[in-house]
């Protein structure tokens, strides 16, 4: 039902099919009152192109049409040809104490008004809740989430997921609900968070879910109707919002901005491209609701549609750092995610195209560049070398800005070199690893930038093994190296830079693995750099220009295979699937069986039988538990396939 198209991250652009229609996510649900719609369904969905919304089915059975929407259908009732999402009333208790509906009523009146989208009735865990209130919430939620999939038929269900502020049991409930026959899993009980702009709370509650969730599942956020929040919700996983702030802040004059909110009467000019801005006065549109309403929907559904391309694009990150600057709350809720970088990195691709862009001191703390000081620390070994030559961030690549101090002082002092660069130290043969070499950083770096670029630094040299460090100075610090350290180095670049870019990105021992026997290498006409390692004469690795990290070729993966044991670098696949990748077909995730767990977005990886045989070398699409959970869409696009051994009996 789900089925993802494009990855960045948590966030993805994906489908979802319904009995009306496929829906594009991220998705903006728009909020429809059933008795008192401002901006009519079937507007909605020509003018705005709303390919989904949603209602209201526990308003919808009290009120007014009731019978209509029994007899027509939600569809007919609204007169909207699209998808209808229906929510169940559980916001309504919050509101009022308590609904007089049972969760079997409100699935069976979903189903007979023939929803495509029908919600539980869950229990409204408040961000208040203690842990035995929040327990209690949960257990009824999950209990009622059980009576829903076995009331359902062949309604989609909406399965919710409580539990207040408490991680472990946002992630129990979120376990619990997403492993039931559900279709959508929304994240509920945020509101008064959003309300109060709480974000710090919504990154942490947003994070406890997802570490529950079944990845394969659309994730709905309830109640995220402002486009502020839509980028770092997408972020962190969100693929469907509903909102009612378009209507809400219309009837009260306010006017929906991405980075805010302002009241129509006092602005002079709105400084908005919609339809409505440009087409009427400022006076219009602040004395109509209608007119309000609408530069609200097109501001939410613009606010989706950049997000779409954010992922598309690979710069979400740099799109939620600029729009965190709307809020300090959204800055604070931006600040908090690095406390979560160990779970965010394992979505994390290794690479992206083009360059990364310094935004603030946030930058420094995306899971891409945890992971490369990560990386430093637990899969770099220097060069032997007595001591440490340390150079300044300049500029970009350093191997190259560096040059000519490097062949001025290694002849002359037994040193190695690293860049205290802002994004964390980083040995000089690693800098053409994405993004070191992709980065565009500010000229004058800010004093935050620059005291974490330091804590950074100390955390790898302490165990790097040095003797000593020396930050470059110039031509003095020549003299001081030299006597610390006397003797020179005549380092082999070339090998140095594939030794280490293996072990980077292979892991320990990668680099012995690959390269053993007599090494040569195919070097670029243009520019002198390493293209293709040969090891013994088999073509080992590619070195790719656009992220310095290598393509795995047969030759390769057949030495990681032999020196690492199962299931490291493996995505191991069923029996059923082993001719087609041996025939250079893609994996597909309904036909794994199991994968390393280190496996990121985008890593070379070995395409195993059951038995540990090679069927093909590929490019992972998935990390493992998104290889494990999802039943459709490729787990990993094969690059080569590895026929069986000539040797092997044939059946
Ligand atoms: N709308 C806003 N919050 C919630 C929630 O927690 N549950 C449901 N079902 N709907 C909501
Ligand atoms: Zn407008």
């Amino acid at each position: 039902m789900f089925e993802v198209r494009d990855r960045d991250g948590l966030a993805r652009i994906g489908t979802i099919e319904t009995r009306h229609g496929r829906v594009t996510t991220p998705a903006l649900l728009p909020v429809v009152n059933p008795n008192r719609p401002i901006v009519s369904p079937a507007d909605l969905a020509k003018r705005f192109h709303a390919e989904i919304l949603i209602t209201n089915a526990y308003i919808l059975g009290k009120g007014p049409s009731r019978d209509r929407a029994l007899r027509e259908g939600v569809h007919a009732l609204l007169g909207f040809p699209g998808a209808v999402m229906t929510d169940s009333g559980a916001f309504q208790s919050h509101v009022y104490g308590d609904v007089d509906v049972t969760n079997a009523e409100v699935i069976e009146f979903q189903k007979s008004i023939g929803t495509d989208l029908g919600t539980m009735l869950d229990v409204f865990s408040e961000p208040s809740h203690d842990r035995d209130r929040a327990f209690a919430d949960i257990d009824e939620t999950i209990h009622r989430a059980k009576e829903a999939d076995s009331l359902r038929g062949d309604m989609a269900l909406v399965g919710a997921v409580q539990g207040g502020l408490h991680p472990d049991l946002r992630e129990r409930c979120a376990r619990e609900v997403s492993s039931l026959g559900v279709s959508v899993c929304a994240i509920g009980g945020v509101v008064p968070l959003l309300e109060s702009y709480r974000f710090r709370d919504l990154v942490g509650v947003i994070i406890a879910s997802k570490k529950g969730l079944d990845p394969s599942k659309p994730v709905h956020l309830f109640g995220a109707g402002h486009p502020m929040v839509f980028p770092l919700a997408v972020l962190l996983g969100c693929d469907l919002f509903d909102s009612a702030s378009y209507a809400k802040y219309a009837r009260d004059g306010r006017m929906l901005f991405p980075e805010g909110t302002r009241r129509a009467s006092e602005l002079r000019e709105t400084g908005c491209a919609c339809p409505i801005c440009t087409e009427h006065s400022i006076g219009d549109i602040a004395a109509n609701e209608t007119l309000l309403a609408e530069h609200n929907l097109h501001v939410c559904f613009a606010a989706v549609r950049e997000v779409r391309r954010a992922i598309a694009q690979g710069d979400l990150w740099e799109l939620v750092e600029r729009r965190a600057r709307a809020h300090p709350s959204l800055l604070g809720a931006l600040r908090e995610l690095r406390q979560h970088n160990a779970f965010l990195e394992e979505s994390e691709p290794i690479s992206r195209r083009g360059a990364l862009y310094y935004v603030g001191p946030e930058t420094a703390h995306r899971p891409i560049l945890h992971r490369f000081r990560r990386r430093a620390i637990e899969r770099y070994r220097p060069p032997p070398s007595k001591g440490l030559l340390v150079l300044p961030e300049r500029g970009r690549p350093f191997s190259e800005t560096f040059a000519p101090i490097l062949s001025q002082v290694l002849p002359q002092a037994n040193v190695h070199a690293v860049v205290k660069s802002l994004w964390g130290p980083v040995p000089i043969e690693l800098d053409h690893v994405w993004p070191m070499s992709q980065s565009i950083v500010p000229e004058r770096p800010d004093i935050e930038s620059l005291e974490a670029a330091e804590v950074f630094f100390r955390e790898w040299a302490a165990g790097a093994g040095f003797d000593f460090g020396v930050l470059w100075e110039g031509p003095s610090t020549l003299e001081e190296l030299q006597a610390r350290a006397p003797g020179g180095r005549v380092p082999d670049w070339k090998a140095l830079r594939v030794r280490a870019t293996a072990e980077f990105q292979f892991g320990l021992g990668a680099a012995d693995a690959l390269l053993r026997g007599l090494i040569s290498y195919v070097v670029s006409k243009n520019n002198g750099k390493v293209r293709n390692v040969l090891a013994d004469g088999e073509h080992v690795l590619s070195l790719r220009a656009e992220d310095g990290l290598f393509t795995l070729k047969a030759a390769g993966a057949r030495r990681l295979r032999a020196a690492f044991p199962s299931p490291r670098l493996r995505v191991i696949v069923e029996p059923d699937s082993v001719p087609f990748q041996r025939d250079g077909k893609n994996v597909f995730a309904g036909f794994v069986r199991d994968a390393d767990p280190e496996i990121r977005p985008g890593d070379e990886v070995l395409v195993v039988s059951p038995e540990d045989d090679l069927c093909a070398v590929a490019q992972a699409a998935m990390n493992r538990r998104e290889m494990r959970a999802f039943k459709r869409g490729v787990a990993a696009r094969v690059r080569e396939g590895v026929p069986p051994p000539a040797s092997a009996p044939r059946r």
